[in-house]
């Protein structure tokens, strides 16, 4: 089956599945493998700390493929990312992704150079603004997803219909996506491509450390423990705080969180999504990928959506 939606077509990609940044662990050896599979593997600027080392690190994924790869700017994380998206273009990295706050005057220079940019947001009228100000495509996560969140975000099935209904630019769905089923149901609310985050943490190819990947496998989503802090929105003023203290702030408690649940403040996970769920095992990407991909051609192909077949009208 090809799977072919305006975000494939514009980024060159076979599946239309992009990993999200990753503080941390979202380095070369882990978006390699995702654009090997057939996704959009994605290069976290901002915990790598120096432009020298972003530009490192590009040229090792340069060397590891030759499939599109991108790299994400948070500038809510660090506020000090012009020098890192100076080395992406420089690098040409075909795709830059911003995320966490307005960030157009980074969008113009990437279009400016030439490049593909996609803004991450959280609410519907900052995916407008967004558009407005000339991103190619715009991913909108829902509160069931990882990271920082805003004030006001919905839920992934309220805010990607949403977007899809307002806007012209195509829509990639994030957050709490967990399996073939969940990739579906984005494509049916009107997204061109899902982003997942949580799901690429316990991969074989992820840096943390195998018994805190194990932490992630026994997670029950339902148990406050973990569902609570994944919920949680900030209020407007620690967003305000966070600002002030150029982001410095946020990082800090999302590690002082990510201790209080058992997994290392090393891997900056205080960021984990309702999408824990979903993982059984520590597979390898390819398998990931390969796995929803197959289940969702299955489902479309035999089994139906939940049970629901589409008869044609003249069968009898
Ligand atoms: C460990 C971890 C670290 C993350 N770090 C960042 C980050 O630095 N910048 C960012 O824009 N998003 C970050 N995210 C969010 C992801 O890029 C992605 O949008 C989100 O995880 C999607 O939701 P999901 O986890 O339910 O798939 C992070 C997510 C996780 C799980």
């Amino acid at each position: 089956m090809e799977w072919k939606t305006r975000i494939t077509e514009l980024l060159g990609i076979r599946y239309p599945i992009m990993e999200g940044a990753l503080a941390i662990i979202g380095t070369a050896d882990l978006a390699v493998p995702v654009s090997e599979a057939g996704g959009l593997g994605t290069i976290t600027a901002w915990t790598l700390r120096t432009p020298e080392k972003l530009r490192e690190e590009i040229r090792k994924a340069r060397s590891m493929t030759d499939k599109p790869f991108a790299v994400n700017l948070s500038p809510a994380m660090d506020p000090g990312l012009d020098a890192m998206r100076e080395v992406a273009i420089e690098e040409r990295v075909p795709v830059i992704e911003t995320a966490g706050s307005r960030a157009s005057h980074h969008g113009v220079r990437v279009k400016e150079a030439g490049l593909i940019w996609i803004h991450k947001v959280q609410t519907v009228q900052h995916a407008l603004a967004a558009e407005r100000d000339g991103a190619d495509a715009v991913c909108i996560m829902g509160i069931e997803g990882a990271g920082l969140k805003s004030p006001q975000i919905l839920t992934t099935l309220v805010s990607v219909p949403m977007a899809v209904k307002q806007l012209k630019v195509p829509v990639i769905a994030a957050g709490g996506i967990g399996n073939a089923r969940g990739f579906l149901a984005a494509l049916a609310m009107g997204a061109e491509a899902v982003q997942l985050g949580t799901l690429f943490c316990t991969v074989k190819e992820c840096p943390l450390a195998e018994h805190h990947k194990q932490v992630l496998v026994e997670a029950n989503p339902f148990d406050p423990k973990w569902r609570d802090p994944i919920l949680a929105t900030p209020k407007a003023e620690d967003i305000r705080n966070l600002k002030d203290a150029g982001g410095t702030k946020q990082v800090m408690q999302a590690a002082a969180k990510a201790e209080s649940t058992g997994i290392p403040k090393e891997a900056g996970t205080g960021a984990l999504s309702l999408a824990i769920g979903f993982i059984d095992k520590v597979i390898t990407v390819k398998e990931l990928i390969d796995g929803i991909m197959g289940e969702a051609e299955a489902i479309l192909t035999s089994g139906g959506i939940g049970g629901w077949r589409l008869i044609p009208p003249n069968s009898s």
